[in-house]
């Protein structure tokens, strides 16, 4: 989806930094972008977002070439069948589905709000779906990690987030959840599943998915015309309540709290 998102921008005029973490891929999109004369439009920047250190690589790299930022649009994810530990000490889903979306809209915020015209942040991830929770006790998922655990607590991180980043920046930079839905996109989140769930996994989405362009759509309706109101939650085109109780405000604030203090203290995690 990001891919789809970055060469219709480029279509539609806008000036698109694409970001991941395999280079060949990066190749791919150019060479995609060269081939339809948008070459001139994207530039592909490597960086693992699973880190800090690679997402602070793609902060330091806007800030040095770009005044402003109209849009920012949080698309990484990549499933894993055991667990990860980063080199920072998290779990590898809630570094890099969650932690990079809260460090790059807290950090690009400067450059989101330094234009005249309104900016928007857009964070796809799962928002109106209520399984999953926050295990406020073992965020790192030490002792019950398993795949569909971390990619449902990541998607209620990443629900909190939008609210917590609303309440404090949504009047200058409105924040947008948005559920694609079972989407025929890429197979990033799926590389590490085994080669026969994969196949059927595939199988399922050629009948039963939404096409890419499809599901991205609204994604280009918010970035040409950002939402006034602070937060938008919309589920496979549904708005979501703001009142449901995967959006509440008190977990929302605890959360920022507790991301703040895992980023700062330097320590490394203990929850
Ligand atoms: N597809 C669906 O059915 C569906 C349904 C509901 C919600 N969603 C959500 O929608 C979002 C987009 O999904 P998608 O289907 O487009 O995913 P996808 O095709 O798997 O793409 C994920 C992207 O994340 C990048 N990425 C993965 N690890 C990275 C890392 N360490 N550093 C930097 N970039 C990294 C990948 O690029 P590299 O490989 O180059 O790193 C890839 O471009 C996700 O948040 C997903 O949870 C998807």
């Amino acid at each position: 989806m990001g891919r789809a998102v970055v060469l219709g921008r480029a279509d539609r005029g806008d000036q698109v930094l694409a970001v991941g973490s395999h280079p060949a891929k990066g190749d791919r999109l150019l060479a995609a972008a060269e081939a339809t004369d948008l070459g001139d439009r994207v530039r592909f920047l490597a960086a693992d977002l699973s880190t800090i250190k690679g997402t602070e690589k793609v902060l330091e790299y806007v800030a040095a070439e770009y005044e402003t930022i109209d849009a920012l649009v949080l698309a990484a994810n990549r499933q894993s069948p055991k667990r990860i530990e980063t080199s920072d000490g998290f779990e590898s889903t809630f570094a890099l589905y969650y932690l990079s979306r809260y460090l790059l809209g807290h950090g690009l915020m400067p450059t989101l709000v330094a234009g005249t015209r309104r900016s928007v942040i857009v964070n796809i991830a799962g928002v109106g779906l209520t399984s999953g929770r926050i295990h406020w006790d073992d965020l790192q998922l030490r002792d019950r990690y398993r795949t569909i655990t971390a990619q449902l607590q990541a998607g209620r991180a990443n629900d909190l987030l939008g609210v917590a980043m609303a309440a404090q920046y949504g009047q200058q930079v409105p924040y947008v959840l948005y559920h694609p839905g079972f989407t025929r996109s890429g197979d990033s989140a799926m590389e590490q599943i085994n080669p026969l769930t994969r196949a059927l996994i595939k199988t399922i989405a050629r009948v039963a998915a939404r096409p890419v362009e499809k599901a991205i759509m609204p994604v280009h309706d918010f970035i040409e015309a950002p939402p006034t109101q602070p937060l938008t939650a919309i589920d496979r085109g549904k708005p979501v309540p703001l009142d449901l109780k995967t959006l509440d405000p008190d977990a929302a604030r605890r959360l920022a709290d507790v991301t703040a203090c895992l980023i700062n203290d330097g320590s490394r995690p203990t929850t």
